[in-house]
């Protein structure tokens, strides 16, 4: 049966030695999403591909454990041992065995590859009706990488490991970027002839592009015009410099969309947040995870939003605020020093500065819900103890601990009394003067 959509096999089992870290390295996450799953999600976001094909192998149970939670369309196939990024691939021979049709080769250590262009690339391949189409792109420093190597015409000849690669070789600019597309049933049989007589001993996928043009089948390269997005994954610092190249490009494009960044380089949004025009970003914030954030707010400075928090539109998120798991409706402040944790406010709520929603119960090791309904104020420096209701229009004094539920339009303030010394200073100071002390 004919099938028109693609199959993306993800090379993921690489031991990643140099993060030198015990997280696999497709698990080390930007914003709280492992590398994978920015791999994952560009993949799928195409539309062009139905499932994919994760290998894996370095820290197997993990890259396993995370790739069943976050989608329903990848699989794994385990590889043991690793033996190469060509015995990688072969090793979706059985999962792939009745398909016919296209297969995109991506590593799961480039997570800033976009999805509109995977859908160039797959457009590309199958318009040119060829066997094997590999990415490549042209770097000033091609150090590491495998070199595109062309003969006098242009045509492709093959691909040289740099640790195979003879000087002139290594002068070379077109570097092979790691990402393929190939025709299953064309390309498939010749993995069975893969040899790893090189100066890894390691079966590369490198050389099927050899074996494509040897067996006279069409091979050809697609050019990548933005060199970051194939950015690799090998190092902390390398994590480090994949997070200013992010953060660049969706800074770019939410100013684009309307939303006021005062200063870029200080603020730290992840792609998957959503913001309305002419929200206001102060310096240094730190958005992480899933999050939408309506108009006409103002973040920061110095605020943290960790995850999976909605915010309306006119909303005031202050300085030294942290906000986490939450709904907070449109006209809402919350300006302060405060801690907003799995809660729901409601419209035109203020959060006095210092309020904390205590929503951990450290002995059962559970999170509990905090309710503040519209038009309800906490005083400054209050705890709402979850879980816990503050109903409509109700009111904290400054410095409670709220344990109970508090009623409509009702106020509500757990204090000692306060105590009045009249002239205690001036009575001191007499006493000291006189020395009665
Ligand atoms: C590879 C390419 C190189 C290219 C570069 C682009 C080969 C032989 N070389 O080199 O031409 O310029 O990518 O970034 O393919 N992996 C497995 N199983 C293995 C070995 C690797 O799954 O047995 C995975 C790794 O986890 C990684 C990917 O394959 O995600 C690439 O492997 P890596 O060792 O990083 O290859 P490079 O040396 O970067
Ligand atoms: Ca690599």
């Amino acid at each position: 049966m004919e099938n028109n959509k693609v199959k993306a096999v993800i090379l993921a089992a690489g031991k990643g030695t140099r993060m030198k870290s015990d997280l696999p390295k497709v698990l080390h996450p930007i914003y709280s999403k492992p590398l994978l799953g920015y791999v994952l999600d560009a993949i799928s976001a195409t539309g062009l591909v139905d499932e994919s094909i994760v290998i894996v192998g370095h820290g197997a149970e993990q890259v396993e454990t995370f790739v069943k939670n976050y989608t329903n369309n990848a699989n794994c196939v385990l590889q043991y041992p690793q033996r190469g990024t060509g015995d990688a691939v072969a090793k979706s021979k059985d999962i792939l065995e009745n398909f016919q049709g296209t297969v995109l080769v991506v590593c799961g250590d480039t997570p800033l590859i976009e999805t509109e262009t995977i859908i160039d690339f797959i457009n590309f391949h199958k318009n040119n009706k060829s066997a094997l189409t590999v990415m490549s792109a042209i770097f000033d420093n091609p150090t590491n990488y495998g070199r595109i190597v062309r003969n006098l015409d242009n045509s492709l000849k093959c691909i040289t490991e740099e640790k195979d690669a003879s000087p002139e070789v290594k002068q070379i600019k077109e570097i092979n970027a790691g990402i393929y597309c190939f025709e299953k049933e064309l390309i498939f049989p010749l993995f069975n002839d893969l040899k790893c007589n090189n100066a890894q001993g390691e079966y590369y996928l490198t050389d099927i592009v050899a074996a494509s043009i040897d067996k006279g089948l069409k091979t050809s390269a697609y050019i990548l015009q933005n060199n970051d997005e194939i950015f690799g994954i090998n190092s902390k610092l390398n994590l480090s410099e994949a997070i200013k190249i992010l953060n660049k490009r969706t800074n770019s494009r939410l100013m684009t969309e309307g939303v006021t960044i005062v200063d870029p380089d200080t603020a730290y949004i992840s792609p998957d947040t959503v913001i309305g025009r002419d929200t206001i970003i102060f310096p240094n914030v730190y958005i992480s995870g899933k999050n939408t954030i309506g108009s006409n707010c103002k973040i920061g400075p110095f605020a943290h939003i960790r995850d999976n928090v909605q915010i309306g539109d006119n909303v005031r998120i202050g300085n030294f605020v942290e906000i986490k798991k939450s709904v907070i409706k449109s006209n809402t402040n919350v300006s302060h020093l405060s801690y907003i944790g799995d809660s729901q406010l409601g419209e035109h709520v203020n959060i006095g500065a210092g309020t904390i929603t205590a929503n951990y119960d450290p002995v059962l090791k559970t999170k509990k819900q905090t309710i503040i309904k519209d038009g309800a104020n906490t005083g400054s420096n209050s705890v709402l103890v979850a879980p816990v209701v503050m109903n409509e229009n109700s009111m904290c004094a400054a410095g409670s601990v709220i344990t109970k539920d508090i009623d409509a339009d009702s106020l509500a303030i757990t204090r000692s009394p306060i105590k009045i010394f009249k002239d205690w200073v001036t009575e001191r100071l007499r006493k000291g003067k006189s020395g009665e002390e």
